[in-house]
């Protein structure tokens, strides 16, 4: 085992304790109704955790919608961990990923980070929204981003050895996806239709015989990033394109001079081999188990992914009682 074997595992374990904690703290507010809540305790979570690991990690995106709702969250710029450590990061990091859907009891929460080494993760900006592909190692490099649908998905079917008939696209289930639904039917693929949590469709769109082929259609450009760094780990292929949804958005983008119809390829939203992304569920979804109570103890899944070595893990963890801090004091004005 190398010394940079070592120093890549003890960092993913140490991003793990993050999503952990980070699950862990929200998972007691799953189904209660307040995005507030969920959020605070979940970024206090990972800011406590980050304060044990020797790193300089600075969060290049850590905002987008949930700090609407985040009264504690995460500021682009912020150092985690410990500021004059010579090991230097960029941090992506979504404390919930599927808050509201969380807030809800539904499916697909995770807490989720990733981090690979300062400078090498791509900023957004002002671009909020970001129309996706991602797809398993099989077709890297053998799709134009720019090509229907239909064509994508005839590249996937041809090099995974399925017919049109066996794939199974990820879509996130949105009005703005009405017609792209409709393309990938007359494909003759089938359609997995989540409301929230493109991370976990993306993802596992990666992984061959995973379940889910490819993912298509526009979800938040920090998912979108936070997807490439797994994908890039994995070695499967990931491209995203800003696609503004909001009008002021459009402004936005546009004064900051950002093409909207230029396609960014996996390499250039991360831009190093040697990334981590570790992200644990906080409800059941597509990728791993929820956090549950079992025996007085609390179970948590993780999926951990290294770009150095190559390895992905789904680690399960039983929490000693007391690990995590009973913090629940409903508030009346809980969001609808
Ligand atoms: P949050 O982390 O903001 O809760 O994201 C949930 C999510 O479903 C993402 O997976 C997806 O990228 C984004 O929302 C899509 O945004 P919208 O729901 O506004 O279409």
């Amino acid at each position: 085992m190398t010394a940079t074997t070592i120093q890549s595992d003890n960092l993913l374990f140490a991003l793990r304790t993050a999503t952990e904690s980070a699950a862990l703290a929200a998972g007691q507010w799953i189904g209660r109704g307040d995005a507030h809540q969920v959020n605070d305790v979940a970024v206090t979570a990972i800011r406590q955790s980050f304060a044990d690991i020797p790193v300089h990690a600075r969060v290049t995106i850590g905002d987008g919608s949930d700090a609407a709702v985040a009264r504690a969250a995460f500021q682009r710029g912020e150092v985690l961990g410990c500021e004059d450590s010579p090991l230097r990061f960029d941090v992506a990091v979504d404390p919930v990923e599927g808050t509201s859907y969380l807030t809800k009891g539904m499916t697909n929460a995770m807490a989720v980070m990733a981090m690979a080494p300062e400078g090498s993760l791509h900023r957004p900006g002002p671009s909020f929204y970001m129309e996706k592909f991602a797809g398993p190692p099989a077709v890297r490099n053998k799709i134009d981003p720019v090509a229907p649908v239909a064509e994508k998905l005839a590249v996937v079917a041809r090099e995974t050895g399925k017919s049109m008939k066996e794939l199974i696209v990820y879509v996130l289930e949105k009005p703005r996806h009405r017609a792209l639904v409709n393309e990938v039917y007359l494909t003759g693929a089938r359609v997995a239709l989540y409301p929230a949590g493109d991370i976990a469709g993306a993802v596992m769109a990666s992984i061959p015989d995973s379940g889910i082929d490819a993912l298509v259609g526009t979800g938040g450009s920090p998912e979108g990033i936070i997807s490439a760094c797994a994908i890039r780990a994995i070695g499967g292929e990931f491209f995203g394109r800003p696609d503004p949804q909001l009008p002021s958005e459009h402004i936005a983008v546009r004064e900051a001079g950002i093409s909207t119809s230029e396609w960014m390829e996996r390499d250039v939203l991360v831009s190093s081999d040697e990334v981590y992304f570790a992200a644990t569920g906080i409800t059941t979804g597509l990728l791993f188990d929820g956090v549950e109570e079992i025996g007085g103890q609390a179970r948590t899944e993780s999926l951990l992914i290294s770009g150095v070595t190559g390895e992905r893990h789904i680690l399960t963890t039983y929490h000693p009682v007391g690990a995590r801090d009973e913090t629940i004091q409903v508030d009346d004005n809980a969001d609808e």
